[in-house]
């Protein structure tokens, strides 16, 4: 088959070159054009100047992949996309966007007759090499027209249809807020294993746990990686972690639907903490224990 792929960053880029690879024809596009040529140069893609160029190269129905950093960059592309393209072509908009956005863009790309289909993308940079997990929302037929380019893409059985529109960026939202979770509870676990006193080997101790242990994990490979990476201290790594959404569309979506999600919660407050060189309101309890109960304060 063949698909445009709009964005070539560290996921797009290596999403085109699975799919070169698997033998689908790749019509390609980057704002930076020297990464489009050394795709085309390298690995047979077609390289395109501009978004029209890319519409005019496809052959209809057309199959157009955006993979750009979430917010106003995404709404542009897809604003221009659905302007460009003709009735009967799928756009698949496969960043991180929050789900409300994904289902206002399908009905926008619907009174053009487009067919939108919104993919939560899973498997970072190991997805060129382990495939990728895909969540697929939108118009069921739209998704089985596009299966081969899915399965492509995708780990064995790494790609499902799992819903009306905004269902497939609703899904990458939930996985990505368990991801806040889960990392959290290993960075304290690990912690609280080097406050120990025991000099533990935090590499190795992340290798023996997934040696049959309950908690094993993918995440604790790459724990492992780091370590050895960076060191049993990670000592040039700074504890500041940044986020890009999902942790607080998760939170708005457990207010709304009164569903208690301490855990993702705290996990997306306590990055906002990591970020801080120092923390007003503790200055502010600091202060107050000083006037309530005379405590000593810290200064400087
Ligand atoms: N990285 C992950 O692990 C991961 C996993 C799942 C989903 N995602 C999602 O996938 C999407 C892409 O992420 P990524 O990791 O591939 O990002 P990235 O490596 O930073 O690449 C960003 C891409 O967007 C382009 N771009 C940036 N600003 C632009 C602008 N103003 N106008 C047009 N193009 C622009 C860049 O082009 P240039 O080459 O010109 O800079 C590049 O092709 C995001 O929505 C992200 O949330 C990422």
């Amino acid at each position: 088959m063949e698909l445009g792929m709009i964005g070539l960053g560290k996921m797009g880029g290596r999403m085109a070159l699975r799919l070169l690879d698997a033998g689908h024809r790749v019509v390609a596009w980057n704002r930076t054009f020297a990464v489009t040529e050394k795709l085309a140069r390298e690995h047979h893609a077609i390289a395109t100047r501009s978004l029209e160029e890319v519409v005019a190269t496809l052959t209809a129905p057309r199959i157009v992949w955006t993979m750009l950093p979430v917010g106003d960059v995404t709404e542009k592309a897809v604003s221009d996309l659905i302007a460009l393209l003709a009735p009967g072509d799928i756009l698949i908009e496969g960043g991180n966007a929050d789900y409300r956005d994904s289902i206002r863009r399908a009905q926008k790309a619907f009174t053009r007759g487009v067919h939108f289909l919104d993919c939560g993308t899973s498997g970072g940079i190991w997805g060129l090499t382990q495939g990728y997990c895909l969540m697929v929302g939108g118009d069921k037929r739209a998704y089985d027209y596009c299966a081969p380019l899915f399965e492509s893409l995708a780990a064995p059985d790494g790609c499902a249809y799992v819903g009306t529109s905004g269902a497939g960026h609703f899904v990458k939202m939930a996985h990505n807020g368990a991801l806040y979770g889960v990392l959290e509870a290993y960075g304290e676990g690990f912690e609280i294993l080097k406050a120990s006193g025991y000099a533990y080997d935090l590499r190795a101790l992340s290798e023996l746990w997934n040696r049959g242990s309950v908690v094993r994990s993918w995440v604790l490979e790459l724990a492992a990686r780091a370590f050895a990476a960076e060191g049993n201290d990670l000592q040039n790594v700074r504890g500041y972690v940044d986020d890009t959404g999902e942790g607080r569309w998760m939170t708005q979506q457990a207010l709304e639907t009164n569903v208690p999600a301490p855990v993702i919660t705290l996990a997306l407050m306590t990055r906002f903490a990591s970020r801080q060189d120092k923390s007003f309101a503790a200055q502010v309890i600091a202060a107050l224990r000083q006037q309530f109960g005379g405590h000593a304060v810290r200064r400087g």
